[in-house]
């Protein structure tokens, strides 16, 4: 069983991550700005306070783990929170388990869609007629993105959602693709949280990404 530092864990995706980790019998310390707002108890949960933004409590949770996972956001809505949240927090979460050096667990950072490639050849973010928030979430997912792939000295992961990433059924069912949009038969991209955290979890039980995007949907 793996032991999984999780940020994020009261989030919409990251309590998915968290449900499936802990229902797989992986260990999970959740790492919190507010423990009172996790409404879950585990016999292999831990909870703690830390700050995603600082590199040095990031060490601190990343010690004696196998994975950190990072599920943050900027909150939504049209406020600047991604900006000031998602690539700044993928620079910490570097710079934070490579202190750790040859201790450093796997890193894995919930990414963004709008970087990938359709089948026209463009990315998702090229679309037409998308909100200007909508583009600044996109893009601060792509520079946070370009930022990891700087890196060659920690073994991280990005998991692009698909476009369309909503709660629903855990179907077990997904396919993947590195840098491509995944479509159904429809043309449609989409995942549940729940099966995108089978996924995420799924990497982590059988490592196939290391150092790279790569994204799911139905
Ligand atoms: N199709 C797509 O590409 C797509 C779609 C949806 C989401 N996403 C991405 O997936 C990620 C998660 O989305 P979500 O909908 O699950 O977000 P969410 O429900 O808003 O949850 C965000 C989480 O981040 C935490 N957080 C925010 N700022 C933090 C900070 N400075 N330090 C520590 N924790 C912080 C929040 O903690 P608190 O409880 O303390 O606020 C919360 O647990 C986001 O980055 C989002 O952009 C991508």
């Amino acid at each position: 069983m793996a032991k999984i530092s999780l940020f994020g864990a009261t989030g919409t995706i990251g309590s998915r991550i968290l449900r499936e980790a802990l229902d797989r019998g992986h260990h999970v310390t959740a790492v919190v700005r507010d423990p009172a707002k996790l409404g879950e108890t585990h016999q292999n949960l831990t909870v703690v306070v830390g700050d995603i933004l600082d590199p040095a409590s990031v060490t601190e949770v990343a010690k004696g783990q196998d994975v950190l996972v990072s599920a943050v956001g900027g909150g939504h809505g049209d406020g600047p929170g991604h900006l000031a949240t998602v690539e700044p927090s993928a620079k910490a979460l570097v710079g934070g388990v490579r202190a750790l050096g040859d201790e450093a667990p796997r890193l894995i950072m919930v990414g963004g869609a709008g970087s990938l490639r359709t089948p026209d050849g463009k990315q998702v973010w090229d679309a037409e007629g998308l909100p200007e928030f909508v583009l600044q979430i996109m893009h601060a997912h792509g520079d946070a993105l370009a930022s990891l792939r700087t890196v060659t000295d920690v073994r991280w992961t990005s998991l692009s959602p698909a476009a369309t990433i909503e709660p629903g059924e855990r179907t077990g069912v997904y396919r993947t693709d590195t840098d491509n949009l995944v479509l159904d038969a429809e043309g449609t991209s989409r995942i549940s949280a729940e099966d995108y955290a089978v996924a995420l979890i799924d990497e982590i039980e059988r490592p196939q990404h290391v150092g790279e995007r790569f994204t799911v949907g139905y």
